[in-house]
C-alpha cells in the first residue's frame, strides 16, 4: 500500500477539530478537492451557504451517501466536519472497515487561542461559546478517540506541521565513482517499451534518451519484441528492433548505461546477440548490459518464422547462450563453450552484464550460477532475494508505476489510463502517486537489497515526461 503524508492511502480519512483548528486547510494540502467531503460545503449545495445550519440534516444525509459510494469503489475519502458526534464518527470508522480500507482519524489538536484568533478573523465568526463548547469536546476526546476502533489516530499540533516533502535519507555506500546512483543507494534505469514517435522515430528517440540522462537515469533499456504485446500497446504500433536501435542511442553524447530488458533466447542465435552486444559496448564506450530470457510470446515466433520450444528446453537455451556469449566475449581465441573458436572482434570495452529476467525456480538457479544480474516484478523480490543469498548477483526489479506531478496529475493519469479497471485498482496496480509516494516505495525496496529499478511508464509521450522524474534519481 502506498502512503500520503505518512498516513496509508487509499484509505478512509476522518478530520477532528475545533473551528478553525485547521481541518479544510490541512485536507487542500495533501489531498484532491474530489476526495475531501465536507459538511459545509455540502450545505452550501442543499442550503444558502455553508454556515446555513438549517440544511445540516440534509447536508449529512448526502455526505454519508459520498462516503459510502466511495468507499465501496475503494477510493480515498477524507470526511471534513467537526468530527465531534462519537456516533457519526464510529458509524465512519466501521463503513471503511467494511469496504476493507484502513481508518484513520486525525485530531487536529490546535491550541485554543490559536482557534479563537482565527475564528474572530473570519466574516463569519462561530460564537464564542459555540467554540468554547467544541473546544471542551476536542480536550475531553483525549484518549478515547485509541478505543474506538481506528487503524490510526493521527495527532496534529497545529499551526507549523507541513506537508512532507521529499524526505531525506542517509547516504547509503555507492559503488564504482562514475556510477549513478540515487541517495537512497538505487540505480534507475528508464525501460522504454511504447514508441509514439510519430513523424519522428530517431528524434523521438534521441530527445528521450538525452531527457533520461539529464533526469539522472543511470542507463536506458528497450523491450525486445517483434510485435508490439497486448500488455502495452496495439500490435500496429511500432516496436523497433532493440540493437539497431541501440546503435542510434550510444552515438549520443550521454552517459546512459544501454540494453534491452529482456531479449528472448529464442530470437537470435546467442553468438548473434553476443555479436551485437560486443559492438555496441565497443561504440558506447563500456556501457552494454544484455537482458537476456526464455521468451514467452507465442504469436511473435510464429509470425517471424521462429521455433518456439517448450519452457524446459528455452531454459537450456538461456543457459547454453550465456556460456556462448560469455566465451565469445572473453580475451583470446580458443575453443570454448562447444564452439570451434572464439575469434570475435571487437571485443566488448568491459565486461558485459547478463541480466536474466523471470524469477522462476529454474531462472534463479541458471542466475545463481551463471548471470551477473536478475530482473523480476516486485512482487517477486523476497523470492529473488532467498534465491540468491550468499551470492553478489544484483537484483533488478521491474516497475510500471503511475507517477504525476502531485496527487492532481496523478489521479489524472489513472483516469485516463485504466481503461475499463477501477480507478482504484488500477492505481493501487500501478502505486499510483507522486514522485515522493515513489521514493517511499523505494526507498523500501532499497532497504531490502534491490540494487536497481528499471521504470516503464505507461504514458511516457515524449522527453517532456522525464523532468517529473528527476526528484526519483537524486
Ligand atoms: P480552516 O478553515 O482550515 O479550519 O482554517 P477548519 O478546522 O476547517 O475550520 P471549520 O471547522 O471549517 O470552521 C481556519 C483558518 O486558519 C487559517 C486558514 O487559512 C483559515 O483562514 N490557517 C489554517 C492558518 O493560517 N494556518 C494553518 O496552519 C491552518
Ligand atoms: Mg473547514
Amino acid at each position: 500500500m502506498s502512503t500520503t503524508g505518512g498516513l496509508p492511502d487509499p484509505a478512509l480519512v476522518v478530520l477532528v477539530g475545533a473551528s478553525g483548528s485547521g481541518k479544510s486547510t490541512w485536507a487542500a494540502q495533501r489531498y484532491r478537492a474530489e476526495e475531501v467531503v465536507s459538511s459545509d460545503a455540502l450545505r452550501g449545495v442543499v442550503g444558502s451557504g455553508p454556515h446555513d445550519l438549517d440544511a445540516s440534516a440534509e447536508a449529512f444525509d448526502i455526505l454519508d451517501r459520498v462516503v459510502a459510494a466511495r468507499l465501496r469503489r475503494g477510493l480515498t475519502t477524507v470526511v471534513d466536519t467537526l468530527g465531534l458526534d462519537e456516533g457519526r464518527r464510529t458509524a465512519w470508522c466501521t463503513a471503511a472497515r467494511d469496504a476493507g480500507l484502513p481508518a484513520v482519524v486525525v485530531l487536529l489538536d490546535t491550541p485554543p487561542d490559536v482557534c479563537r484568533r482565527r475564528n474572530r478573523a473570519r466574516d463569519r465568526p462561530v460564537p464564542a461559546p459555540a467554540l468554547t463548547a467544541q473546544l471542551g469536546k476536542v480536550s475531553a476526546l483525549g484518549a478515547a478517540l485509541d478505543l474506538e476502533g481506528w487503524d490510526i489516530v493521527q495527532r496534529v499540533a497545529g499551526p507549523g506541521d507541513e506537508p512532507d516533502g521529499i524526505p531525506e535519507r542517509p547516504d547509503r555506500p555507492t559503488g564504482r565513482r562514475d556510477e549513478r546512483r540515487s541517495s537512497q543507494g538505487l540505480r534507475f534505469v528508464l525501460q522504454v517499451s511504447r514508441f509514439p514517435w510519430g513523424e519522428a522515430p530517431a528524434g523521438w528517440l534521441s530527445a528521450v534518451a538525452t531527457a533520461a540522462d539529464e533526469a539522472g537515469f543511470a542507463g536506458l533499456a528497450l523491450m525486445d519484441h517483434l510485435i508490439q504485446i497486448p500488455q502495452v500497446g496495439r500490435a500496429w504500433e511500432p516496436i523497433p528492433e532493440p540493437w539497431v536501435t541501440l546503435g542510434l542511442l550510444a552515438g549520443l553524447d550521454t552517459g546512459l548505461e544501454l540494453g534491452t530488458l529482456v531479449t528472448p533466447v529464442t530470437f537470435r542465435a546467442p553468438g548473434i546477440t553476443a555479436k551485437a552486444a560486443a559492438t555496441l559496448d565497443a561504440l558506447s564506450g563500456g556501457r552494454a548490459f544484455v537482458g537476456l530470457g526464455a521468451g514467452w510470446w507465442e504469436r511473435e515466433h510464429a509470425a517471424y518464422g521462429l521455433s518456439f520450444p517448450p519452457a524446459r528446453e528455452r531454459l537450456d537455451d538461456v543457459e547454453a547462450a550465456i556460456a556462448t556469449m560469455r566465451a565469445l566475449w572473453a580475451p583470446g581465441t580458443k575453443a570454448a563453450a562447444g564452439l570451434p573458436e572464439t575469434t570475435g572482434y571487437p571485443r566488448p570495452a568491459h565486461d558485459i552484464p547478463i541480466i536474466l529476467g523471470g524469477a522462476g525456480a529454474r531462472t534463479l538457479r541458471i542466475a545463481r550460477r551463471l548471470a551477473d544480474g536478475v530482473n523480476v516484478a516486485t512482487g517477486n523480490v523476497d523470492r529473488a532475494i532467498a534465491a540468491l543469498e550468499g551470492t553478489d548477483v544484483t537484483i533488478t526489479v521491474l516497475d510500471l508505476p503511475t507517477i504525476g506531478r502531485d496527487r492532481e496529475d496523478t489521479w489524472a493519469r489513472v483516469e485516463r489510463l485504466r481503461g475499463s479497471t477501477p480507478a482504484a485498482a488500477y492505481a493501487e496496480r500501478t502505486h499510483a502517486g507522486t514522485p515522493g509516494q515513489q521514493r517511499d516505495r523505494y526507498g523500501a525496496l532499497a532497504d531490502r537489497g534491490v540494487d536497481t529499478v528499471f521504470v516503464a511508464l505507461a504514458d511516457l509521450a515524449d522527453a517532456a515526461d522525464l523532468e517529473r522524474l528527476a526528484p526519483l534519481t537524486t
